[in-house]
């Protein structure tokens, strides 16, 4: 598939116009940002890695049955994919208390969750993508109310997917976050699936194994991309 010209460029990817106006070609860069952006930096390999586990992620959630705009990975850091009409609300999915969940409820982090809690964020950088319910979403225009059901049944399937798969490799779905887009008139996921979007912990020393490690300096960061790579290929 023939690279045309550059469409996009986000914090960690690249998005290129392919010959057919229904296909793009992501690729994935090093870069990491936190914060909206007020941290930067770089995790050697993050690129060739997140490709690698979002290629596994969405190939499994097409064999469940969740439609995704995954076509196939093209090389180390590239993958073909549908092009979506990106909705602009982000789908965060929540097991364990973490994060900005911890901080705005005052829970410890670790907290278990007794079912999973759905949140949106409006995607706007310059708001810091706030949280929205499903009203505001509504008052945006950012979706419908069915758009809206689609959302929470798909993030609530993905998470019962996933969290088994990891389960399976002694790893814990702490949280996660889902963007979904339109494709000829269907709601399909898309962004990526990875550390950078997911919190993972190893189930018997909840050590951490995601982007908190590089957002809260821990250190060896690619070293935990390059482990839940292994786990997820596993
Ligand atoms: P939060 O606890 O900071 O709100 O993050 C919830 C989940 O969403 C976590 O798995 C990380 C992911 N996330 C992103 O993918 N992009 C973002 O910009 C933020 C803030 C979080």
């Amino acid at each position: 598939m023939e690279k045309g010209k550059m469409l996009y460029e986000g914090k960690a990817k690249q998005v290129f116009a392919t010959s057919d106006p229904d296909q793009v070609l992501v690729y994935y860069k090093d870069d990491a940002t936190a914060f909206n952006g007020e941290k930067k930096g770089t995790i050697n390999s993050k690129g060739v890695l997140n490709n690698a586990i979002s290629t596994l992620f969405f190939e499994l959630l097409e064999k469940d049955g969740v439609p995704t705009h995954f076509l196939k990975k093209i090389d180390d850091r590239g993958m073909l994919v549908k092009k979506l009409k990106i909705i602009p609300i982000e789908v965060i999915v929540r097991n364990i208390a973490a994060g900005s969940l911890a901080k705005r409820l005052g829970w410890e982090e670790g907290r278990a969750l007794p079912q999973p809690v759905i949140e949106f964020c409006y995607k706007d950088d310059a708001l810091g993508d706030p949280l929205i319910n499903r009203y505001h979403a509504l008052a945006l225009e950012a979706a419908t109310s069915r758009d809206m059901d689609y959302l929470e049944e798909a993030g609530l399937k993905i998470n019962r997917i996933l969290s088994d798969y990891l389960k399976d490799r002694q790893t814990i779905l702490v949280d996660f976050k889902l963007e979904f887009g339109f494709h000829q008139g269907r709601i399909l996921l898309g962004d990526e699936i990875s550390p950078d979007t997911c919190r993972f912990w190893d189930e018997a020393t909840r050590e951490k194994l995601d982007k908190d490690r590089f957002r809260r300096d821990l250190g060896q960061v690619e070293e935990a991309y390059q482990e839940m790579y292994k786990r997820i290929k596993g």
